[in-house]
């Protein structure tokens, strides 16, 4: 069993990868920490709390940072345009819910269940990194004491989504995310070289939502608008990125990979940008050197990911 800890900042594709985590066998969920991205920290807390009350999901869920790491970076504007402006698609959401959050901070949260668990819990990552930047900062042993961070993040080989360079959740936080594959502990990107790879098509969200019931009809749902936008991207369905970090927790030989260390461009045009020096490469002396080599998802058996998907959401899998 992964004992898994799930930082999110639900959006759309966080939804699904929530699902995944809570309906895997092999996967024992631990907790939900939010953050800041899709969203406002409130609206996506609230709407983890929601998407928890609706499919039984008992992991307690704790509220994390409303900004970044170095505040003065806060988010301007929120990605109504790809999430809605509630984060989940533009659904109802009831005012009152059954569940209250966590009373901890998201970070102190992630230091009580690490050193609750040592060497055992994984920390699947899907939002800003600031939550995890902030543990290092408060409790830096916890480095010692995660058995793994997977985190979906990053664009290595290819452009970014939110700049030419940077990827949206690294975007959001690069002082954060360069803490987080500068720490040592072992860290595995799944960046969008290989989650714009991994699209769920319309039809077959349709048939999950048939054959799945309620639950499933309430992830399609929510997904539509989300899919309105990926849809002149990249045909007609959702790139499920969230999903294949969950995936890769479970099923690793799904996946190609290459380590080295990484580093976080902090500023300038490239601010954002994620940058691997391969352990199989020799260089000059560089500001790579002397961190911890990492995990960088080079390639990924799509189809056989979204097969996985498929099976886990129903129960299946
Ligand atoms: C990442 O950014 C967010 O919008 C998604 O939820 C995903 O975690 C993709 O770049
Ligand atoms: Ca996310």
């Amino acid at each position: 069993m992964e004992k898994v800890i799930f930082d999110t900042d639900p959006g759309v594709d966080d939804a699904m990868a929530l699902l995944f985590l809570a309906r895997h066998s092999g996967i024992e969920l631990h907790g939900i920490t939010t953050v800041f991205g899709n969203a406002s920290v409130e609206t996506t807390t609230r709407n983890a709390l929601y998407l928890a009350q609706r499919w039984g999901i008992d992991a307690p869920v704790a509220r994390g940072a409303e900004l970044p790491f170095v505040e003065d970076r806060a988010q301007r504007h929120w990605p109504t345009y790809i999430h809605g402006d509630n984060g989940l698609g533009n659904i109802d959401i009831p005012e009152t819910l059954s569940r209250d959050a966590d009373p901890r901070p998201a970070y102190r949260f992630i230091i009580d269940e690490v050193k609750a668990h040592p060497g055992e819990i994984t920390i699947v990552a899907v939002a800003p990194l600031t939550n995890l930047a902030l543990a290092l900062q408060e409790a830096p042993e916890i480095a010692g004491l995660v058995k793994r961070v997977v985190l979906m993040g990053g664009a290595f080989s290819m452009h970014g989504n939110v700049t030419p360079a940077a990827e949206a959740n690294i975007h959001a936080d690069p002082e954060a995310a360069d803490r987080v594959f500068t720490a040592s502990w072992p860290v595995v990107a799944i960046g969008l070289d290989v989650t714009m790879q991994t699209v769920m098509t319309r039809v077959e969200m349709a048939e999950i939502a048939r054959e799945g019931g309620e639950g499933l009809q309430l992830l399609s749902d929510l997904s539509q608008f989300y899919m309105d936008f990926y849809g002149e991207r990249v045909g007609d369905g959702m790139v499920v990125h969230d999903s294949c970090a969950c995936v890769y927790a479970v099923a690793p030989e799904l996946f190609d990979v290459e380590t080295g260390s990484v580093r976080v461009v902090i500023e300038g045009i490239a601010d954002g940008q994620t940058i691997m020096k391969p352990d199989r490469f020799r260089f000059g002396p560089s500001p790579w050197d002397g961190y911890p080599s990492q995990t960088v998802a080079t390639g990924i058996r799509a189809d056989e990911v979204l097969a996985l998907i498929r099976k886990t959401l129903l129960g299946q899998a």
